[in-house]
Order: structure tokens, then sequence, then C-alpha cells
């Protein structure tokens, strides 16, 4: 039994840089293969251990709640065929996880999304993925290394990486000791900087273990960047108090919220299957 017990999937933006694919369709449906980006994520979540899943949707995102529910027609249609078994990997979930769903009405950034989910998680750690970034490992998932590391450490846990210096302005950049190999305590970080501004160039990605009273302090943190409510804003809050971990995970990231990454992943994903 882990002590991460459910997983915020923030699914709201527009995906714009998907246009005109995600005009009707939710950025985290678009397949690796086969299988849409959410459902990748959901299995990294139940891999760690966790079976509530709390998915933040928008407007044009039904298809995100639809994925997870029994389609009472198709499978009449293919009961028994050798097409059945591709819709058990959804089955199984559905048979271990909780589904919750909520809206986000207007799009105001990360941390305001997150903090739409609070009714959905309450007062418990928990789990945050952002399913365009697609996360593969051969060993343990990443998820599943933080949620060993927040065992040990009782705190906010973020996902880091190497980046190139010229991209830190994509990123939440991080600056910290690193205690131990590959872990860091952070002290700063900030959001998007240019690369002459970036404390560093170990970036935040999309997966993150935050303790619960990142809420009050998401609710208390002015707007930062593009007027929107960031989360790396908030974890500084935590951070200054020592209570953040920047964690250099073991495993490959694909950024699918870009059009190269995503081909990257369909590649990858594809050789690996065949
Ligand atoms: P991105 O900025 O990468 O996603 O946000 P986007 O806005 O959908 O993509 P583009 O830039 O227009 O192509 C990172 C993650 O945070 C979620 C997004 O759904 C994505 O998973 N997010 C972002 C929200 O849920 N709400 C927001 O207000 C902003």
């Amino acid at each position: 039994m882990s002590t991460i017990n459910k997983c915020l999937f923030p699914a709201a933006g527009y995906g714009t840089r998907f246009l005109p694919a995600t005009k009707a369709m939710p950025k985290e449906m678009l397949p690796i293969v086969t299988k849409p980006l959410i459902q990748y994520g959901v299995e990294e979540a139940m891999e760690a251990g966790i079976n509530g899943m709390a998915i933040v949707t928008g407007r044009g995102k039904r298809a995100l709640e639809d994925h997870f529910d029994i389609s009472y027609e198709l499978e009449h249609q293919i009961a028994g065929s050798d097409k059945e078994g591709l819709l058990e990997g959804t089955r199984r979930i559905m048979n271990r996880c909780s589904f919750s769903y909520t809206r986000q009405v207007e799009m105001k950034g990360l941390g305001h999304a997150i903090l739409m989910g609070r009714a959905l998680v309450g007062q418990e750690p928990f789990a945050v993925i952002l399913a365009d970034d697609y996360c593969v490992n051969p060993g343990e998932s990443v998820l599943t290394q933080m949620v060993g590391l927040y065992e040990q450490h009782q705190c906010s846990i973020v996902a880091i990486e190497e980046v190139p210096h010229a991209e830190t302005y994509r990123y939440g950049v991080i600056d910290g000791v690193e205690e131990s190999p590959g872990i860091f305590r952070l002290h700063d970080m900030v959001e998007k900087p240019q690369p002459e501004d970036a404390p560093s160039n170990l970036a935040i990605i999309g997966r993150y273990i935050l303790t619960p009273d990142i809420f009050e302090i998401i609710e208390q943190t002015p707007p930062g960047k593009n007027g929107e409510m960031q989360i790396t804003d908030a974890l500084l809050t935590q951070a200054k108090e020592g209570r953040v971990i920047g964690y250099k995970f073991k495993g490959r990231r694909f950024d699918c919220g870009s059009v190269e990454g995503y081909i990257d992943a369909t590649n990858y994903t594809y050789q690996l299957q065949s």
C-alpha cells in the first residue's frame, strides 16, 4: 500500500501546438501508437500503487471521461473476436481505479489547475502527472521512484532533468544543493527564465509529489509569468523552508506537448513494440 493514494492529472490546457488535431479533442487523448497519453499516465500512477485518479478537465475534454468508462455497444460488437484483447488494458484500469473529475473553467495556469483539484484530492499528499510528459524507464517508473523518495523525506518532490541551456525559457528551473547523487534540496526556482537568468539547466518536468499545504500557498501566491498562477511560484514558498526535493529521475522523458517530442515518442514506442 502506497502512502500516496491519489494522482492529479491537470488536463485542461488548450494544446494549441497540436491544432487542428486538438480543436475538438483533448491533447491527452493523442495516441502514442494505439494508446492515448492519458492512459500511459494512469498506468504509471497505478504502477506506483495509486488507484485514485483525479482529472482536471475543461471544455471539449469529455473524451477523457468516456475513455475510462464502459462502451457497451463497442464491447458487445467485438466480444468473442480477436479484437477483444485490445480493450483489456482499459478494463484492468477500470477494475482497479476510481476516477473523479472537475473542470477548470478558465485557463489560469498550472498552479490554478492544481488548485481546482483540491476537492478531489483532500488533505493528503498527492502525485501530479502531466500526461503530455511521457516518461519511460525499463525498471521502476518515474512516479514509483518518486513515491519511494517521498516515503523517506515526507516533503514535496519535483522530477528534474538536464536540458540544453538555450531551452531554459521553456521550463521551471531549479537551484539547490545536491545532498546525495541525483537528489537536490531546492532553495530557489524560476519559471521560464532566459538562459542568462537561469540558476541552472535543471528543469522541472511533469511529475510532482505535493504536500497538501500547497493548496493554501497557491491561493496566497500572486499570478506570475504571463499572468498565470504558476506552480513553480507556490513551490518556491515550500523550497524557502527547505521542504522541496528535486529528483533527477532514472528514465527518459518525451515532451509530447511539442510535435517533435510526440513524433520521437511514437517512433521509440513503435520500435519497442515491433
Ligand atoms: P502546457 O502549457 O504545456 O499545455 O501546460 P497547453 O497549454 O495545453 O499547450 P499549448 O502550449 O497550448 O500547446 C502543461 C500542462 O498543464 C495543463 C495542460 O493541460 C498541460 O497538461 N494546464 C495548463 C492546465 O490544466 N490548465 C492550465 O491553465 C494550464
